[in-house]
């Protein structure tokens, strides 16, 4: 896969790139990364990237035609399938990174200062993604967000896929708790069933929690989660008990 970051300031992007997951899948040649300074595309002799916005207010826009010299420069790789982060876009989602993962080529718009000048984004965006509903400084934090996000979803990145199937927000549920050495910390004791090496005893008791989780922490989950009767059931189980505890 291919991802091509519009930005102007790419050496706080580059610094990523070479560690950590996103790292990892460029050295292991399933992703390649490129940053593109906005700047460098600028037809004005100061390279001035930004203006006051018409009909007045506070602060600077980012001014379309920096912005479309540097996507008309990505095209000699192919049409890419842009993106710009904004808080107005929909919401990241763990299943939009998996759709995203499936693409061979797509091109982030890191926006600044004020945001940007529309008729640049329609003229080039396909979808708008936020990372949340919050104001962030810039774009390229969130970028960076999306392309760790896509980077653990393409195959080969991390060393074992079955890690990336139990993770939270994979399957639609909160992954279990985990547990590392030594067994008992601080009188606390790691539960029985995961040192008993019995694994189907193990897969039983880390459905159950993660549907635990789950319940407690985002229930907003379990309406879309694919659950069997039987987990149905042992949901209304918990929620029962839950109500009794409360009211004794
Ligand atoms: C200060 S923000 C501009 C906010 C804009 N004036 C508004 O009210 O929608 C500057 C840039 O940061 C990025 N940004 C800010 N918050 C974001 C979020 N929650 N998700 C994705 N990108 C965000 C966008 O690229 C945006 O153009």
């Amino acid at each position: 896969m291919r991802i091509d970051l519009m930005t102007l300031f790419p050496d706080m992007c580059e610094r990523v790139y070479t560690e950590s997951i996103i790292g990892r899948a460029i050295k292991k040649g399933v992703l390649t990364v490129e940053s593109h300074n906005i700047r460098d595309y600028s037809d004005n002799k100061h390279h001035n990237v930004d203006d006051t916005p018409y009909g007045g207010g506070e602060g600077m826009l980012m001014s379309a035609q920096p912005i479309y010299g540097c996507y008309e420069s990505l095209l000699k790789n192919g049409k890419p399938y842009v993106i710009y982060m904004s808080p107005k876009g929909g919401v990241l989602t763990q299943q939009k990174t998996k759709e995203l993962a499936e693409l061979p080529h797509i091109a982030i718009l890191c926006g600044h200062y004020e945001g940007v000048d529309q008729r640049v984004l329609d003229a080039i965006v396909d979808e708008e993604i936020s990372i949340g509903d919050y104001v962030l400084t810039g774009g390229e934090l969130p970028a960076l967000v999306l392309i760790d996000c896509v980077a653990r979803m393409l195959d080969g990145t991390l060393s074992s896929e079955e890690g990336r199937v139990r993770e939270s927000h994979y399957n639609g549920l909160l992954e279990y708790p985990q547990y590392t050495k030594p067994a008992v910390w601080h009188d606390r004791e790691v539960p029985e069933v995961l040192l008993s090496g019995h694994h189907e005893n193990i897969a039983h008791w880390r459905r159950e929690m993660s549907l635990r989780e789950t319940l407690q922490k985002r229930p907003d989950l379990l309406e879309k989660a694919d659950l069997t009767q039987q987990e149905r059931d042992f949901l209304k189980k918990l929620q029962k008990e839950a109500t009794q505890n409360k009211q004794s």
